[in-house]
């Protein structure tokens, strides 16, 4: 028997009506932010990725030789591809340009609950400036992206890798041995870092201090002044300050970033409890290009399970109307009605197995439609519709043209 491949999944009906809720939900609010879509191919020289990176992403990609012989990948997300396309051609439109995204990404991972092989991304980049208040406008979109769909218990930690590599630079570390330290860091695997580079306890009190004590010890707290700015412009934004945390022990597991950055995690997941990710990142110079960009991706699969498990789904919409034909008869005038009905936008299905009446009321009443409309000889001559409502079971016989009038007027 052929089955889908390993880390994939089928999408029934109702799963696709609460994704495309919260998709909507997500378009909406990015675009009250000044973001605009995009979207990039699906796959793309495998090179964009194995570039910059970082060694995570690499070893989980899809890539196969194409017919023509080049090295293609699936996406494994979409900023290397934005910047890309930015550089092919989105230069030229006037800064800051504000972009989202929303789609299939593919990493080779181990599948586990909240980790697939494919899985949806939403996210943004926002090229052009290099401001703390572009950080600032950054993270608050994260936060709300997480707030708006509903999600209550979630954690904001929010860093900046510079002040990092100041402590690093300060102890004497080659901060081109940076990328591996923060790789042990993202893994937390902090006493090996201290071992290995012979810290002691230093990292580990560092991560434990508070940002002015940071600033106290560090001959250049200039970093850890660029964060508290970015964090007191937040409250310009009303973040909920319960959400929010300063962890500096937040790298990320990608190489392009540099400055601030931040991860979102749900309470109530798992091991894979990170539901977005982001920040400051240079990945312009693949391009030979001087370019700031600041984004995230919002892992929506895994937030998908975060609203299930706080129990806050959007509720699915019900049917309208099911119309059942009595006897043949009355085919010419229940088309009639399903045409108006459908011409007004009223979800309208008809039986089409010419099932007797019992077992076509049970069909409606399973696909949660409101109402069943009845349709035999009696309502072909008087012009009518017997209006069964599947909630309360009540029943009447109405005109059929004052029943399209009131559907018309009560849900348009
Ligand atoms: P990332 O942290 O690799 O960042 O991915 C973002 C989110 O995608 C994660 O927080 C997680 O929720 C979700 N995710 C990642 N892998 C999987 C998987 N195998 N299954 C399910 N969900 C997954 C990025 O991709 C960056 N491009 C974010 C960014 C945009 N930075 C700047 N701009």
């Amino acid at each position: 028997m052929i089955e889908r491949p390993r880390g994939t999944r089928d999408l029934d009906p109702d799963e696709m009506e609460t994704r495309r809720k919260i998709e909507q939900n997500l378009r909406d609010l990015s675009t009250s932010f000044g973001y605009r879509e995009i979207l990039t191919p699906t796959f793309e020289h495998t090179e964009l990725f194995t570039k910059k990176s970082g060694p995570d992403i690499v070893n989980e990609l899809y890539h196969f030789e194409d017919k023509g012989g080049r090295d293609i990948a699936l996406r494994p997300e979409f900023t290397a591809s934005v910047i890309r396309a930015y550089n092919e051609g989105m230069r030229e439109l006037p800064k800051p340009l504000k972009l989202f995204y929303f789609g299939p990404s593919f990493r080779y991972e181990r599948p586990q609950s909240g980790r697939y092989r494919e899985f949806w991304q939403f996210g943004t980049e926002l090229i052009g400036p290099d401001t703390a208040r572009a950080d600032a406008e950054n993270i608050a979109l994260a936060y709300n992206c997480v707030k708006n769909i509903r999600l209550d218990e979630f954690e904001l930690r929010v860093s900046n890798l510079k002040i990092l590599d100041q402590f690093l630079q300060e102890n004497d570390i080659d901060i081109e041995k940076r990328q591996d330290i923060y790789h042990k860091i993202d893994k937390e695997e902090l006493e090996e870092v201290s071992e290995e580079y012979s810290l002691g306890s230093k990292l580990l009190d560092f991560l434990n201090m508070e940002l002015d004590e940071m600033s106290n010890i560090l001959k250049d707290p200039e970093p850890v002044e660029y964060l508290k700015e970015v964090l007191d412009l937040l409250e310009y934004y009303g973040l909920d300050e319960k959400h929010l945390k300063v962890d500096i022990g937040t790298v990320r597991g990608l190489d392009y970033y540099k400055g601030v950055v931040f991860e979102i995690d749900a309470d109530n997941l798992g091991a894979e409890k990170q539901i977005l990710g982001g920040g400051d990142y240079n990945l312009g110079d693949i391009f030979g290009i001087d370019i700031s960009s600041k984004g995230f991706a919002m892992g929506f699969d895994r937030s998908i399970l975060a609203l299930e498990n706080e129990g806050k789904l959007p509720e699915l919409d019900e049917m309208d109307c099911y119309i059942i034909p009595i006897g043949e008869e009355s085919f010419e005038y229940s088309y009639e009605i399903l045409r108006e009905l459908r011409s007004k936008n009223v979800i309208t299905d008809i039986d089409l197995m010419g099932r007797g009446v019992g077992k076509a009321l049970g069909y409606a009443d399973k696909n949660d439609f409101k109402y069943a409309l009845l349709v035999g000889g009696n309502e072909v001559e008087d012009k009518s519709v017997t209006i069964k409502d599947m909630h309360s079971g009540d029943q009447k016989t109405i005109g059929k043209d004052e029943f399209v009038r009131e559907v018309d007027e009560k849900w348009n």
